[in-house]
């Protein structure tokens, strides 16, 4: 597995000159855009990347943006792989992995997810504070011990500090900001009423279908994380969840997000 992951990351060092970004960034819904605000200096499709699984979800690109951002070098996944899709964990993980051989010391991550929290509304931003993980563990198999520790903490899971200048960005820009807890469910149903009661018992937020792995696999070696769900349905309401509202939703929120993540970049 290793060696797969540092053959990706040289082929990856070769073809971009050895750009070394700084930090990494997950485009999920409410930043599907945000690879066209990168000065790009290499864009390449997951397709030709050795050892890199092909996205297949409706609404997502797949290609490996490396650039600029606020003068930060950053390496965006536009277009990320969900364990629903079929890929196995080891799969979903790699990108990241490979992006901390390349350097980066952040991961920025969006998503889109349903509201549990009844103050929550459609449309609204959740600065995840925590998760909670119902899917499979991807760090479970051999250790990669090069990468990091066996039984890796995870406390400060999405960092503190890095939460603390959202806020204070939110503020200064105008943005409304939810706080809450991520639960990371398989999919890719929507959840039945009866499970977004249990999410809601069990101390969640808001429900995705992402964003958990990559999540651990980073704090596993050591990256201070920072995610965003896009609200795109409140769970506990009668409407139901569908795939055009989640991404019609995540359009609506993009260009907040996008302001938010700019500067979180810039005041790096
Ligand atoms: N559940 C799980 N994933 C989701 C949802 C939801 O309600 N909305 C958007 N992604």
């Amino acid at each position: 597995m290793l060696k797969e992951i540092k053959k990706t990351a040289e082929w990856i060092r070769t073809a971009t000159d050895r750009f070394e970004p700084e930090a990494g960034i997950i485009l999920g819904t409410g930043l599907g855009d945000f690879g066209d605000r990168i000065e790009a200096a290499y864009t390449l499709d997951y397709a030709s990347i050795p050892g890199f699984p092909v996205s297949t979800v409706e609404g997502h690109k797949g290609r490996l943006i490396f650039g600029t951002v606020e003068g930060r070098r950053v390496v965006a996944m536009q277009g990320r792989f969900h364990y629903y899709e079929g890929y196995p964990m080891s799969q979903v993980t790699f990108p990241v992995r490979v992006m901390k051989l390349l350097g980066i010391r952040f991961l920025f991550v969006s998503n889109a997810s349903g509201g549990i929290n009844p103050t929550f509304r459609v449309g609204d931003l959740m600065v995840i504070t925590d998760h909670i993980n119902l899917m499979p563990n991807p760090l479970i198999g051999p250790n990669l011990a090069e990468l990091g520790p066996r039984f890796p903490d995870m406390h400060n899971c999405y960092d503190k500090g890095l939460i603390a200048r959202a806020t204070a960005i939110a503020e200064r820009e105008g943005i409304k900001l939810q706080y809450g807890v991520y639960v990371g469910g398989t999919g890719p149903t929507f959840e039945t009423q009866a499970e977004y009661r249990y999410f809601k018992t069990i101390g969640g937020d808001a429900a995705g279908m992402s964003t958990v792995p990559e999540v651990i696999v980073a704090r596993h070696m050591g990256i201070p994380c920072f995610g965003v769900s896009v609200i795109t349905n409140c769970g506990l309401s009668d409407e139901i969840g569908d795939h055009e509202d989640v991404q019609r939703q995540g359009r609506k929120a993009a260009a907040r997000m996008e302001t938010l993540f700019k500067a979180m970049l810039r005041e790096l």
